[in-house]
């Protein structure tokens, strides 16, 4: 008997969670594969509902916007990956999601140029007051050129900038710079290598060293309980009344209430923030301030690195879920274990 023209042919999909809106193509990809139960409103789940919608699936993608701890793993029975569609991965628990026996996995590389882009764009803006600048001319302010009343800016050019977290972004930026002709010095965990060093033109010097000698600070470190409000008030005060501060990493690495203070009693000249405590609440004080550049946590959108983020997530997923390794795997020892 040819059992095989009997054998009905019964599918099994395994279920996922699609937690934020991504693109319409993504998501008819991952609907031929999966059962997908998607939240394409884009309202960000409760931790309840973000509960619930765990304990039904094999494989989420998440962004930053859900918290992965042991409370929103506890029913998550199934789960094999959460897949931040994100290079930064503050909102995991990562030894919580180990514990579980569940895979975590970031987006890196594929957004290092387009946020280091944004990072140079934001300090041009920041020193040459280009908001400030479109304001003015909006509210009928400019009535004639001026060689000393119209907004003067900072100089980037031959400046030396100081950059907090040397990771790949970091990096992306100084070589940026070199183009400016900045002096460029740095700040991180651990020293690049010399080979590193020299393509990026960047001396290590400590935290206070560049505080106080960098015309242009910029953050780019990843958000960690020891590096929360890495710059207040005390940091603040060792920065040169000249310079600015670029915040492309995340809310809380800045001590936001000391910010607003420094920028409205004139210690530093301007800063450009791209992301906030709290956000996307954007604490009032800050919003008072005029020498500021604001921006809502855009540095990766653009449409392209959008793309090959949401692509990236789903191959860390798909591998997952077919017993490959994950191509950005975060803990490595829950793969085989
Ligand atoms: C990242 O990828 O970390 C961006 O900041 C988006 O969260």
């Amino acid at each position: 008997m040819n059992t095989q023209a009997i054998t009905p042919a019964f599918t099994h999909k395994p279920k996922i969670l699609v937690a934020r809106a991504i693109f319409p193509e993504a998501l008819a990809k991952l609907e031929k594969s999966y059962e997908v139960r998607s939240n394409q409103s884009d309202r960000i789940f409760t931790p309840e509902e973000l509960q619930n919608a765990l304990s039904e699936v094999e494989g989420a993608l998440v962004a930053g916007s859900e918290r992965i701890d042991a409370s929103a793993l506890s029913r998550a029975k199934n789960l094999k990956i959460v897949a931040n569609i994100s290079v930064g991965y503050n909102n995991f628990d990562v030894p919580a999601i180990t514990a579980a026996g569940v895979m975590a996995s970031n987006t890196p590389d594929v957004l290092t140029d387009t946020t280091a882009d944004f990072g140079f764009a934001l300090l041009m803006a920041t020193a040459r007051r280009i908001t400030e600048s479109e304001h003015w001319v909006r509210n009928g302010k400019w009535d004639q050129w001026s060689i000393v009343n119209n907004p003067l800016g900072m100089d980037l050019h031959h400046s030396t900038v100081g950059i907090i977290g040397m990771g790949r972004i970091g990096q992306g930026i100084a070589k940026r710079a070199l183009g400016f002709g900045m002096k460029v010095i740095y700040h991180n965990r651990s020293h690049l290598s010399v080979e590193d060093e020299k393509s990026c033109g960047a001396t290590y010097v400590s935290k206070e060293e560049l505080l106080r000698t960098a015309d242009h600070v910029v953050l780019v470190l990843p958000y960690t309980a020891q590096n929360h409000h890495t710059i207040g008030a005390a940091e603040i005060a060792m920065m040169k009344p000249t310079a600015t501060l670029i915040n492309i990493a995340r809310g809380g690495i800045v001590d936001d209430v000391a910010l607003a203070q420094a920028l409205q009693s004139g210690k530093i000249f301007a800063a450009g923030l791209d992301v906030f405590e709290g956000e996307p609440k954007v604490h009032p004080e800050l919003l008072k301030c005029s020498n500021i550049v604001l921006a809502p946590h855009i540095a990766s959108a653009t449409e392209k690195t959008r793309r090959a983020m949401v692509d990236l997530a789903i191959e860390n997923l798909d591998a997952a879920l077919a017993g490959r390794k994950p191509p950005s795997l975060i803990n490595a020892e829950v793969f085989g274990a």
